[in-house]
């Protein structure tokens, strides 16, 4: 597996900053562009030009989550990509490197494979007239050869084509652009501060999608700040002191970086869900919630050394901690160190440009990805991972999506999506009246929602 310090000599996080508004040339050419850091044009979440412009200049150069490596296990395994109507094998090679090749017969174009299976024999089989690839893309059979005009059917023009595709922390990302930068230059400084949290020794749990009457970035948009804990999901937000308070302030910060990217971190772990909280009862109501960020494990080792203490006092949060830090060493799980930033990491997320978020807490990681959903702006397709980190040499076999569930289906869903995915179909409705005309941001808590919505306009701008 590749790691950040392999590709990346450098890792000032510092230098990534990202700088403010776009100048007048990208404004000029990119139609709905952001005026400035605190505004969004509202046409952005519905227009079929901007939509349009997306899936021309953004979706087919933009380096993109396609798939976990779980998810291939064997030589032969595949799983399909699909992205605003384009289509990718992602193909597990006999020599356990990875491919994505392009998903058209190089006859008369039928799909090759669709969802995730295997080929078997490494074999790509045309299901229509049966011409045969090997799962590198090479040519393999070209049934009733005699019949097709030698010229027309060169090896290297029928071969299958492919997408940059390289991994990362048991991801395998794709890059249509074959003139793209390397991926990891391209997730930087995003990737450095999730490996520092351990992400690469992380593993699926479970895996689900829904389909919302929403735009994908107003969908993903959602998760870039946690300020909205207090209001959507009141369950979680178990401060006790005075709300207004710099304390509580404190506790998040929001950092805008290069690329697109975004954090936001809290102050420490015992202050994720504000300063003055119940740290047992919050672990309670996040697994319960979501079963991610945290999980049964963690909550029966927090549990265990409650006893009769006041489970709202650091000493608690202490004791807690340090019997989690116990438990991983003694099961053979992977930790991270445990530096002040990883710490912060905890109960914050990282937003990875363009659509796709990871919320690392302990060994475990919440994880979204959201695409556009049949060629719609006004729909996307959201999926959720739980992942965590497993004993040493632990093998779960191949990961499957568990299923498509409705946004309101409460034996598939936590109480914390179905909050946040109640918001998302009344923003999509609410960003076309005729009143609005644009969103309005924080200046604070919504600083790398503009960060996002700028660097898509300098990649827009770019190709027009
Ligand atoms: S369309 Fe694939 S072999 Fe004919
Ligand atoms: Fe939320």
């Amino acid at each position: 597996m590749s790691t950040v310090t392999e590709h990346l000599p450098a890792d000032d996080i510092e230098s990534a900053l990202a700088s403010g508004p776009n100048g007048d040339e990208v404004n000029s050419k990119v139609p709905h562009h952001m005026v400035d850091s605190l505004h969004v044009p509202a046409e952005r979440y519905y227009s079929r030009e901007f939509f349009e412009l997306e899936k021309k200049h953004l979706w087919p150069k933009v380096w993109q989550m396609a798939a976990r490596e779980e998810e291939i296990p064997n030589p032969g395994d595949f799983v399909e990509y699909e992205i605003v109507g384009q289509s990718l094998l992602i193909v597990r090679q006999p020599d356990g490197s990875i491919k994505a090749l392009h998903n058209a017969c190089r006859h008369r174009a039928t799909e090759l494979g669709k969802g995730c299976g295997r080929f078997p024999g490494n074999q790509i089989v045309c299901p229509f007239h049966g011409w045969r690839w090997k799962t590198d893309g090479s040519i393999s059979h070209v049934f009733g050869r005699e019949g097709f005009d030698p010229a027309t059917i060169d090896p290297n023009d029928i071969r299958l084509r492919e997408a940059q595709c390289q991994t990362w922390a048991g991801m395998v990302w794709i890059n249509m652009d074959l003139d793209a930068p390397p991926l990891m230059e391209a997730l930087f400084p995003a990737a450095n501060i999730l490996e520092r949290n351990g992400v690469q020794n992380m593993r699926a749990k479970w895996w689900k999608e829904a389909i919302i009457n929403c735009n994908w970035k107003l969908a993903q948009e959602a998760f870039f700040e946690g300020w909205h804990v207090k209001q959507t999901h009141p369950q979680l937000y178990t401060y006790t002191g005075d709300a207004e308070s710099e304390e509580n302030k404190q506790n998040v910060s929001y950092t805008p970086f290069i690329n697109g990217h975004g954090r936001f971190q809290s102050g420490d772990a015992r202050s994720s869900y504000g300063g003055k909280a119940d740290f047992l009862e919050s672990a309670r109501n996040l697994f319960k919630g979501q079963d991610a960020m945290t999980l049964e494990r963690d909550v029966t080792i927090f549990e265990s050394v409650a006893g009769d203490m006041d489970t709202s006092t650091p000493e608690y949060t202490q004791k807690a901690l340090q019997a989690l830090f116990a438990f991983w060493a003694g099961a053979g799980i992977a930790a991270p160190a445990l530096t002040p930033e990883v710490l912060k990491m905890w109960g914050g997320d990282i937003h990875l440009f363009p659509n796709y978020l990871m919320l690392p807490m302990y060994t475990n990681c919440l994880v979204y990805r959201v695409r556009p959903y049949n060629d719609d702006p006004d729909w996307c397709r959201f999926e959720v991972w739980s992942l965590t980190t497993y004993p040493e040499g632990q093998d779960n076999g191949r990961l499957t999506l568990s299923g498509r569930y409705d946004k309101d289906d409460d034996d598939h869903w936590g109480l914390i999506p179905r909050q946040d995915f109640a918001n998302l179909e009344r923003m999509q409705r609410g960003i076309k009246n005729v009143s609005l005309g644009q969103t309005t941001l924080s200046s604070e808590w919504e600083v790398t929602i503009a960060n996002m919505h700028q660097e898509l306009d300098r990649r827009l701008a770019a190709e027009l």
